[in-house]
């Protein structure tokens, strides 16, 4: 059977002043979807996400979700921001447990999903170290965290491995997919690094130069563990970097 489509985006069309950023944009992603979305820089990435939570309106078109107007307090949406995001007064285990906190959640409840989400990104041990104290890597497992352990629906990653040095990266997607797979959310994964987006998306979503259209929708089924050296890898990664050719 199909899958429900979660995200519908529908003739979206984004302009700052004069400066038509996204142009007449449509597509949809279906739930339980993994989608990487690539383009160059300045395109219009982070605006897309910046539209879809309402952070920004839009010019004309609509953005749905499960078939409605985007609504924060109705949508469980969660954002991992490519910057560290943890909050600098509070530990690894109330950063993690923040979410559960405005969503009015019991003590017994926040506790299990803090120690579940604490647990799978490894950092149980750290839970009472503040994020001074942390390596960049470790404050980006703790917005993971938090970000899984209110169980968000929909899941928006805006380059959250951009920093990361390669076999940290390779580790934290290796994290990423594992909880995808476990919670089943909806993802929606930006990123610059081409092999990232052929590693993590089902879907592949290139985007062109401003203004902004769809270039091309790339469906990627390879199994996983994925093998960025097999020869099917090798083909879907050549085949985004020539849609793209950025430099
Ligand atoms: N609040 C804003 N006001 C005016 N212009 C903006 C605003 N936000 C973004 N822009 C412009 O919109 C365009 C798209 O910016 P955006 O940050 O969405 O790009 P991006 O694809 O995320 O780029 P990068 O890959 O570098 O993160 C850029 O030209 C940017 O200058
Ligand atoms: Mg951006």
């Amino acid at each position: 059977m199909e899958k429900p489509v979660k995200i519908r985006v529908n003739n979206l069309t984004k302009k700052f002043g004069d400066l038509l950023v996204l142009d007449d944009i449509s597509f949809e992603v279906a739930q339980g979807e993994f989608l990487c979305i690539v383009g160059p820089t300045g395109c219009g990435k982070t605006t897309f996400l910046n539209s879809l939570t309402k952070l920004y309106d839009i010019t004309a078109g609509e953005i749905l979700v499960n078939d409605e107007p985007v609504d924060l307090k109705k949508h469980n949406i969660a954002y991992i921001f490519q910057e560290n995001s943890t909050m600098p007064w509070l530990t690894v285990e109330q950063n993690v447990g923040f979410g559960l906190d405005l969503r009015g959640v019991s003590p017994k409840e926040k506790k299990e999903s803090v120690d579940e989400f604490l647990e799978l990104v490894g950092l149980s041990d750290s839970r009472n170290y503040y994020p001074a104290q942390l390596s960049v890597s470790m404050l980006q497992r703790v917005s993971i965290a938090r970000a899984f352990a209110v169980k968000p629906e929909l899941l928006l990653m805006d380059e959250p491995y951009g920093q990361l040095d390669i076999s940290l990266r390779f580790k934290l997607e290796d994290e990423l997919v594992k909880l995808w797979k476990r919670t089943g959310t909806t993802v929606l994964f930006i990123t610059h690094n081409i092999e990232e987006s052929v590693y993590l998306g089902e879907k592949i979503l290139v985007l062109t130069n401003k203004p902004t259209k769809v270039k091309k929708f790339i469906k990627n089924d390879l199994p996983r563990p994925r093998d960025i050296a097999s020869p099917e890898f090798v083909r879907i990664r050549d085949e985004v970097t020539q849609l793209i050719k950025w430099w």
